[in-house]
């Protein structure tokens, strides 16, 4: 039985190595990686550099149109880089003041409505792995494969930290732990498609598995739903 290319949404929190998977799991199948959450982060990082009012809903939808995002491939990465307006914005949307205002911008509907639009239109051909909060219960609810993960909060913070320490090193762990902690709550508490578990979702505990185990198991399944139609239901939008 020929394989052919399915959708796979995987979500979860932040921090719990779901864009690790992602883009191990891409370059194994020679599928396109999305990272969802980078296009919030180009949002919020034009919403901050333009001042917008975030509860003036006129003025966010505004400058929502003057928005264009686009993911180009940085050879140098092995990954996609995020264009905001055709300026390759990688090297800003990780930083603390991003990281401060992004689930506020992310539950406001406009720009969810905005981003799910984009996200929707990419996955319009299979192949493709997409990361987030809400990829297998609102962006891709057919998707084939769906993976909830999960990991130890002191791990991810822990994570979190050592990745923010490389690009400035004035960083406190405290302050990683409450920005985590922080955006946890606001992500799974907001109106618009709060985080949760898709019911058919697998959940994968990112803190028991070395990083080889999982992706082993993860192509596992990519095989099983590749291969067997009756596991690969529906199409996606
Ligand atoms: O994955 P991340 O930490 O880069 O995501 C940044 C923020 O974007 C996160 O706090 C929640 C939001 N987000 C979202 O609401 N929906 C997604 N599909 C992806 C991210």
């Amino acid at each position: 039985m020929s394989a052919h290319k399915i959708t796979i949404a995987i979500d979860g929190f932040s921090s719990c190595g779901k864009s690790t998977l992602a883009k191990e799991l891409a370059k194994r199948l020679g599928y396109n990686y999305v990272d969802s959450g980078a296009m919030y982060r180009a949002i919020t990082l034009y919403f901050l550099r333009n001042y917008i009012d975030l509860t003036d809903h006129a003025k966010v939808q505004a400058a929502l149109d003057d928005i264009t995002l686009v993911f180009h491939f940085n050879e140098q990465r092995q990954t996609s880089d995020i264009y905001l307006n055709d300026e390759d914005v990688e090297p800003y949307i990780r930083d603390m003041i991003v990281s401060e205002k992004v689930s506020e911008v992310a539950a406001i509907k406009e720009v969810r409505k905005f981003a799910v639009a984009q996200q929707r239109g990419m996955g319009k051909r299979k192949g493709i792995i997409m990361d987030g909060r809400d990829i297998g219960t609102a962006v891709f609810p057919h998707a084939e494969l769906k993976i909830f993960m999960t990991a130890d909060p002191e791990v991810r913070v822990v994570r979190r930290y050592k990745e923010m320490f490389a690009v400035n090193p004035q960083i406190t762990i405290d302050e990683v732990r409450h920005n985590l902690e922080l955006r946890d709550y606001i992500d799974s508490t907001r109106e618009e498609s709060p985080l949760h578990q898709a019911e058919d979702a697998i959940l994968l505990n990112n803190s028991t598995l070395t990083r080889e185990e999982q992706l082993e198991t993860v192509l596992e399944w990519v095989k099983d739903r590749a291969t067997n139609p009756a596991l690969a239901t529906a199409t996606n939008q």
